[in-house]
């Protein structure tokens, strides 16, 4: 029998409990489901997309069948390159149908044999999405029981005045590692 490989694609900036949910959906549904992050969606995206693939793979690590991954161009090459037939997205109410349909309707000109999937999260989460979980955070509000733990106390590390590279922590609280850029070589 054929195994079905879907790709959850999106810039999960941050990751919320809206696409957990959503993930969790998929897992159920397809034999290998594929959270894509896009790369270089934004100039200045809050978590880069390595903080972002850290907390994906802690947060799904659960699930035998769903890996994290990261790419960039035309998703549809992408899911070509994975093997994937599906593709997963999440449709939270109405104002989100407009612009999902004209990208469903993109990838299929693009590439017919893939097929756009659309799942509802738990209407709990319908009104959520990374931009306001952002807003909300970058302003000092809560995002409690919005988000997962882990992205709670990264989005406080990160928006923390006295923050410093490294206080970003992966799934086991464990700090990871300062990302410093190289010093530049003097020419
Ligand atoms: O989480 P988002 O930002 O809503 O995800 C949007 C995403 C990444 C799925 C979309 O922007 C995308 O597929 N970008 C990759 C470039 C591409 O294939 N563009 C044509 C899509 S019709």
């Amino acid at each position: 029998m054929t195994r079905v490989i879907a790709i959850y694609p999106g810039s999960f900036d941050p990751p919320t409990n809206g696409h957990l949910d959503l993930i969790e959906r998929g897992s159920k549904i397809f034999d290998e489901l594929v959270v894509a992050i896009l790369r270089n969606a934004e100039k200045a995206p809050l978590f880069s997309v390595t903080e972002r693939a850290t907390m994906l793979e802690a947060l799904t690590g659960q699930y035998n069948n769903v890996r994290v991954d990261t790419f960039d161009g035309l998703t549809v090459d992408y899911a070509a390159k994975v093997g994937a037939s599906s593709l997963l997205r999440g449709i939270r109410a109405l104002t989100d149908y407009e612009y999902e349909l004209q990208m469903a309707l993109m990838n299929r000109k693009l590439r017919p044999e893939l097929e756009t999937v659309f799942m509802m999260p738990a209407e709990k989460y319908s009104y959520l999405s990374s931009r306001l979980v952002r807003e909300v955070a970058q302003l000092g509000g809560s995002v409690k029981g919005l988000v997962p733990e882990l992205v709670e106390r990264n989005l406080k590390g990160k928006l923390d005045p006295a923050y410093k590279l490294g206080d970003f922590t992966d799934g086991n609280g464990e700090k990871v590692v300062a990302r410093k850029s190289k010093a530049r070589k003097k020419s």
